[in-house]
């Protein structure tokens, strides 16, 4: 063997290794693919209410075949998922995994077939149209200020803490007791522009004066009422006390 073959093979040999090694990385990545991670998160987690497979448990929790990421990321983003118990209303909490592995899960979710993640551009929309269509549609349950409201047997919450997504995510899901709309009675205008009427509620704007919280003119009234008599004692104390 020349000096240069013996090369050529120690530099062809180094190749197939780097291959192999590439080959068995590859591999291990599907592995590690979001789906598999979100499976397994799935099993631990989930598994119990949805069953090992997301085909449902009877009395438990339903299939979430066909639920889709739209679903899986409304319902893990906003805290509701996992659920402590089959029979109460699930409601908004600090989401209970990371994002990674929220990520993990609603692809696993994803990938059981459904409607993606809705898109949703509030600056897009226009607040008159948004405050007309939430009129319509929600005031009915979360009350025209979207400050919240009874929908027996449940209630209907407060909308201040969802972000646009996760507005548009409960208008196309219809979470729990909340009916889910198509395209055909909120279309995407119609939608970007709810988005912005409700992310506006946030800060409602204050028609002058103190806000106090925007709890009502009754209530602002008696507060005025309590600070002027206040005022007015303080200056008859002052008064008669130099007299
Ligand atoms: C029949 C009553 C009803 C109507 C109509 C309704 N909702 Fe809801 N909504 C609910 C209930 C009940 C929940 C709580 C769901 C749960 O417990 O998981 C909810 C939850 C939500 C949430 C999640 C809030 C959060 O902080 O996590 C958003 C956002 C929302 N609704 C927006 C809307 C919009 C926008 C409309 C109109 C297009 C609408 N809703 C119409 C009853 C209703
Ligand atoms: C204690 C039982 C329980 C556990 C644990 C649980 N769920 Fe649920 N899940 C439910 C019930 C009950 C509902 C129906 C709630 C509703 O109508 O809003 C539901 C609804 C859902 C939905 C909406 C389905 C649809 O068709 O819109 C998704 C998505 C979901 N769960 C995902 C999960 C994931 C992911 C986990 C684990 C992190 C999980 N759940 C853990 C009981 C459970």
């Amino acid at each position: 063997m020349t000096r240069s073959e013996a090369a050529r093979r120690r530099a062809l040999a180094v190749v197939a290794l780097l291959s192999a090694a590439a080959a068995i990385t590859a591999r291990a990545g599907a592995d590690a693919s979001p789906i598999a991670a979100g499976r397994d998160l799935f099993r631990i987690g989930c598994a119990s209410c949805h069953g090992l497979d997301a085909r449902g448990v009877a009395g438990k929790g339903r299939s979430l075949v066909g639920a889709g990421e739209a679903a899986a990321d409304f319902y893990l983003e906003t805290g509701r998922m996992p659920l402590s118990h089959p029979n109460v209303q699930p409601e908004r909490n600090p989401p209970a995994y990371g994002a990674a592995q929220r990520r993990a899960l609603v692809a696993y979710v994803g990938s059981l077939g459904g409607p993606a993640i809705p898109r949703v551009d509030p600056s897009a929309g226009s607040l008159k149209d948004g405050l007309k269509a939430f009129t319509d549609h929600c005031a009915g349950c979360h009350a025209i200020t979207a400050r919240g409201g009874v929908a027996p047997p449940g209630a209907a919450p407060a909308l201040q803490e969802a972000n646009a997504t996760q507005i548009a995510e409960a208008v196309r899901v219809g979470p729990y007791l909340m009916p889910e709309f198509g395209t055909r009675e909120i279309d995407q205008h119609a939608l970007d522009s709810i988005a912005a009427y409700v992310l506006s509620t946030r800060h409602p704007p204050d028609k002058g004066g103190w806000g106090i919280g925007n709890i009502g003119p009754i209530p602002e009234g008696l507060v005025a009422w309590l600070l002027a008599g206040t005022a007015l004692l303080i200056v008859v104390r002052l008064i008669g006390e130099r007299a």
